[in-house]
């Protein structure tokens, strides 16, 4: 579903050149729940950038849905990434002229008018996020955890096969955080999405069935993710 061959990344070039990534070989299957974690600057987001097709790698190639997304015009890898991925970024990118319904709509309207089905499926996936009281705020009049979260319903709302997040936790209080794992989670067991989690934290990441650590734009470990041994943390987490 996912394949990354001999990719790597590079920014700028000469003595100032920053190797982001290195000859990253990875696959992962559809329905997996990968975990990515890595010290700050060891090329997490760039990975998530190449995987949603926001960004070629330098070298190497990424497959997406068995399409080489080097391959595909501008205009195919946008429509390609409106339709088969759900993207959950550190920066939401909200309009900010549009209510929390109509953000999560948006990515269905952009193949022509909403129905009323779409936007009550909008609304279901905002109140599961702890939105029903926000449906008709605009991003403005929430707060950072709340956007968040209109962010994370808008990249479910088409129902992608893949679903990238790159921190997606970062901003909330543990039990919102652990809702949103379990939604993320949901995804990838009953329809088989692939997930793919950036995160910082050890007890988001033992929600993943894998765990890959990325040092230096290498992969530094990948391997089943260790379910944390028994705590407070881990008790919120607990999932069914
Ligand atoms: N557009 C860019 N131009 C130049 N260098 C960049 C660019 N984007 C990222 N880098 C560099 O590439 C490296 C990897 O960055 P990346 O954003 O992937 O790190 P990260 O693992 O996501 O870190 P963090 O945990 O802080 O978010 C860093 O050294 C960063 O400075
Ligand atoms: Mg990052």
């Amino acid at each position: 579903m996912i394949e990354l061959q001999k990719v790597g990344k590079q920014y700028g070039s000469g003595d100032s050149a920053v190797h982001a990534l290195r000859e990253v070989d990875l696959q992962i299957g559809a329905g997996q729940f990968v975990s990515i974690m890595g010290p700050s600057g060891s090329g997490k987001s760039t990975l998530l950038n190449l995987l949603s097709a926001l960004d070629r790698p330098t070298s190497g190639r990424v497959i997406l849905d068995s399409r080489d997304i080097g391959a595909l015009g501008d205009d195919e890898v946008t429509l390609f990434r409106r339709t088969r991925i759900g993207l959950v970024f550190q920066f939401f990118n909200l309009l900010p002229t549009m209510t929390a319904v109509e953000n999560v709509l948006l990515p269905r309207m952009l193949g022509g008018r909403a129905t009323a089905s779409d936007r009550a499926d909008a609304e279901t996936l905002l109140r599961q996020v702890g939105l029903g009281h926000r449906l008709n705020h605009r991003p403005g009049a929430l707060s950072g955890g709340e956007m968040q979260r209109v962010a994370i319903a808008r990249a479910f709302v088409t129902a992608p096969a893949i679903i990238l997040a790159d921190e997606p936790t970062g901003n909330l209080d543990s039990a919102t955080g652990s809702e949103v794992l379990r939604l993320l989670r949901e995804q990838a067991e009953t329809r088989g999405a692939t997930v793919v989690m950036v995160t910082h934290d050890a007890r988001a990441a033992a929600v993943g069935n894998r765990l890959i650590e990325i040092r230096d734009g290498r992969i530094h470990r990948d391997g089943a993710a260790q379910p944390l041994a028994t705590s407070a943390g881990t008790a919120a987490l607990a999932l069914g």
